[in-house]
């Protein structure tokens, strides 16, 4: 049944009737129409073409979530509000923009898009912006709100724990994400993201920090993974840094009144 329920909405998702889908998966409209009332199943060779049609998974097409997919609680926020975390960008865009303005079509990736505020910021202001989440409803917002925009991005979906880049970029950005990269992957990880970052480029980065005089946040996830302060910068040592900064500020999530601590990194890497 959970199939049966996500065609449908994945298929409302996409504006697609019944008779659409049918044509571009090469079916009857009887044949969907009995899938998403779970009285057939699709042919399992046809699983891939509609995790292709509507970009998810096909784990994500079946409803299964592994305990490393639960990670993306966000799935639900995303699907409950209408912008989780609001339309307007993170107060590091603009001092990327005031480094990096755009002059030129600067390339730039935000890992860890969510429903794409800072992705879509960017673009609108001339940069060619690819951005990932792992989260499909958050890039299904996300891409709504470049379509608004009238702007063009490369949002895919992937994982960051696996994901490695192939291609350089001008800008490396992530607001709000690292605390889910596990301490043994960062070496690996920071470094592909170093060496896929042009020369004269910058990487915009943060990361939630534990202090002692911090009480532990109560609604901290369970895959959060603790960072030392100053950790972030660490990676980037031999790089000049334009901010290297730790910011305290409160927090209301879940009602209880508590504090974060960040750490906040924009480096350039000199040729
Ligand atoms: C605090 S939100 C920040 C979203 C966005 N950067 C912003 O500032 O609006 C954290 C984001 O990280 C994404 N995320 C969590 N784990 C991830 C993973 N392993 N790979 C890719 N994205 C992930 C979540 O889906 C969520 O959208």
């Amino acid at each position: 049944m959970l199939l049966a329920e996500n065609l449908t909405r994945l298929r409302k998702q996409h504006r697609m009737t019944q008779e659409q889908l049918a044509v571009q998966v090469g079916v009857t409209f009887q044949a969907v129409s009995k899938w998403e009332t779970g009285q057939t199943l699709p042919d399992i060779a046809l699983l891939p073409v509609l995790a292709g049609i509507f970009e998810v998974s096909i784990d994500a097409l079946l409803g299964y979530l592994t305990s490393q997919n639960k990670i993306s609680e966000y799935e639900s926020r995303y699907r409950e509000q209408e912008y989780y975390w609001g339309t307007a960008p993170s107060e590091m865009c603009y001092e990327v923009m005031k480094l990096k303005p755009p002059v030129r079509s600067w390339t730039l990736l935000d890992i860890g898009c969510g429903e794409g505020k800072d992705a879509v910021f960017f673009a609108r202001n001339g940069y060619v912006v690819s951005a990932f989440d792992i989260a499909d409803e958050g890039l299904h917002k996300a891409k709504q709100l470049a379509a608004a925009s009238n702007v063009k991005i490369n949002f895919f979906k992937a994982n960051l724990l696996d994901y490695r880049l192939q291609s350089d970029f001008d800008i490396i950005f992530s607001s709000g994400v690292f605390h889910y990269i596990k301490p043994e992957l960062r070496d690996e990880l920071l470094k592909n993201y170093r060496d896929h970052t042009k020369n004269e480029g910058i990487c915009a980065l943060n990361v939630f920090v534990q202090k002692p005089f911090i009480a532990p946040p109560p609604d901290g996830e369970p895959s959060d993974t603790v960072w030392r302060s100053g950790e972030l910068c660490g990676y980037f040592s031999d790089w000049y840094f334009h901010r290297s900064e730790q910011v305290v500020f409160d927090c209301n999530s879940s009602g209880i009144p508590h504090q974060h601590c960040m750490d906040v990194l924009i480096a350039r890497k000199l040729g």
